[in-house]
């Protein structure tokens, strides 16, 4: 028997794509959602939180195809305390070769207030509707949202009423990012102790980032007992985000000698899904953020760089490939061929097939001949636009020619193609991207406010690219854009059209309101 094989088993369940898609801007499409799952089933992910059916048509689509799709996860969907919100869930999860509903209520004295129950009425509906969702499922989760701040008393009676009523799952939530290591710990170590039937479920641990304790919190909970850590990818979730998988995943493999656990995740596939979260949700991962940061595996100064040259654990406790980092930074250029360009993709981990190949290389010849050395970033960039430029898209840029001088205002000559149309103007503004943007609302004219606008260098030097993501809010809906081009005003334009190509699609279905942000 292998070390590994007897080690206990830490399950890790991820909630991107409901608590990290749940946080204000980071809505994504119905394909980016369909993309993250299939990539978290493939890195292998154990459960999925694919969704909140009953927040909207689109929420449950979305979690009924991923249910459909998925080939080794188990698809989770999140349903509040009531027969119609677990119906529609299971409705949605079925399909799944493992589903599981994930019912939850807010426990706490804060949380009792709101639907003004006693504390006996909520025994009561946690009985009926934990009853409820395991008659449709056997794999039932539920959730005492806010247990960090509930009474002791009160919770390990709760938790046991759910256990008796069929839950399979008890997760304990630090909703608001309350708690610290020692007390997380020693919570789900007193469930386990106290609560009758506590050894039949599995106890899991999902902690808030507000104190920045969130993975340090949930570590400990594992310490305590839990054997399934909830959490996201690049830690995004509500507020100050969630456990970020990478950081929970990697910190037990690292530091195996003391936490001596298993996940079953292949790690190299830790910074691909990393950075097409980053981008599918306008959520830039932060510069110096463990794991998956751009610098976290660089070393910029002298005595770092001489030790790493002598021997790389000098200053590295893990290897950047065991992250999905390849050393290599290759350049290629305009000479470069497509047998390169399929080659240096590979390694960043998208495969192309010959069709897709020939569009990219048509995008990267282009960039090549503006920018003469590009990065493995610059084709990070250019993949993430490739993947997000619809081609049905209702607007697209077809002109821009942008005039500037010391003494504004500056003017934008702008044509976009509208349904199929072209529609020309001239605008003015305060700046480059002012004038611009003017553009786009004279020929589309909208009542969205621009919540965000924010320019990234993709890599160093005046010729480099920039990533512009812009978020957009219209009657509470969130919508964003993201594009990249040597020209920053060209690829402010075109994020800007994006976010609006995506508004329209949200109009046209109809979107009903978020009860997700209830959660
Ligand atoms: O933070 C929280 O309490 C939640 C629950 C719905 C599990 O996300
Ligand atoms: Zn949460």
């Amino acid at each position: 028997m292998t070390e590994s094989t007897q080690q206990e088993r830490v399950l890790i369940f991820d909630t991107t794509l409901r608590d990290g898609e749940q946080s204000p801007g980071a809505t994504m499409t119905h394909e980016e959602k369909l993309e993250i799952a299939q990539m978290l089933d493939e890195m292998g992910v154990d459960i999925i939180e694919a969704g909140f059916p009953i927040a909207s048509e689109g929420d449950f689509e979305a979690v009924k195809e991923i249910a459909k799709r998925a080939e080794n996860a188990t698809i989770c969907g999140l349903a509040r305390a009531n027969f119609k919100d677990i119906d529609r869930c299971w409705e949605a999860v079925q399909h799944a070769r493992r589903p599981r509903i994930h019912t939850f209520i807010g426990t706490s004295p804060l949380h009792r207030e709101i639907p003004g129950l006693s504390k006996d009425q909520m025994a009561d509906l946690i009985h009926e509707t934990v009853s409820h969702a395991r008659n449709l499922c056997e794999d039932v989760q539920w959730s005492p949202m806010d247990a960090t701040r509930t009474e002791w008393d009160y919770l390990r009676r709760v938790v046991e009423i759910a256990i008796k009523a069929g839950a399979t799952t008890i997760n304990i939530p630090d909703t608001v990012g309350y708690t610290a290591p020692r007390e997380s710990a020693e919570l789900i170590r007193r469930l386990i102790a106290e609560v009758p039937g506590a050894e039949d479920v599995i106890f899991a641990t999902h902690c808030h980032n507000d104190l920045g304790m969130a993975t340090a919190n949930a570590l400990a909970a594992v310490e305590g007992g839990a054997r399934q850590i909830e959490c996201t990818i690049n830690g995004l979730g509500e507020r100050a985000g969630n456990t970020a998988l990478e950081e929970v995943v990697m910190a037990l493999k690292v530091r195996n000698d003391i936490m001596p656990y298993t996940t079953n995740i292949d790690t190299t596939k830790i910074m691909n899904i990393s950075r097409r979260v980053a981008q599918v949700s306008g959520f830039p991962v932060q510069y110096n953020k463990a794991i998956v940061g751009k610098n976290a595996f660089a070393h910029e100064s002298g005595i770092h760089q001489d030790g790493m040259l002598k021997n790389k654990e000098t200053f590295e406790i893990m290897r950047p490939e065991h992250v999905g980092l390849k050393e290599t930074n290759l350049v290629l250029g305009k000479h470069s061929g497509r047998a390169a360009l399929r080659a240096k993709l590979k390694d960043l981990g998208y495969e192309l097939s010959d069709n897709q190949l020939k569009d990219v290389f048509v995008r990267f010849k282009a960039l090549a001949d503006r920018k003469k050395e590009v990065y493995d970033d610059d084709l990070i960039a250019l993949m993430h636009d490739s993947a997000t430029e619809a081609h049905h898209d209702r607007i697209q840029l077809n002109h821009l020619r942008v005039v500037c001088g010391t003494s504004g205002p500056q003017t934008a000559e702008m044509s976009l193609e509208i349904d199929g149309e072209d529609h020309s103007v001239t605008a003015t503004g305060d700046g480059p991207v002012d004038a611009t943007f003017n553009a786009v609302k004279a020929l589309v004219p909208h009542d969205a406010r621009l919540q965000l606008y924010q320019v990234h260098a993709v890599t160093e030097g005046t010729d480099a690219q920039a990533t512009v993501s812009v978020r957009m809010e219209e009657n509470g809906k969130i919508v964003t854009g993201q594009s990249a081009d040597t020209d920053t005003v060209v690829a402010s334009a075109k994020a800007y059209i994006q976010a609006l190509n995506k508004l329209f699609v949200r109009r046209e279905k109809g979107k009903p309101e978020d009860a997700a942000h209830s959660a």
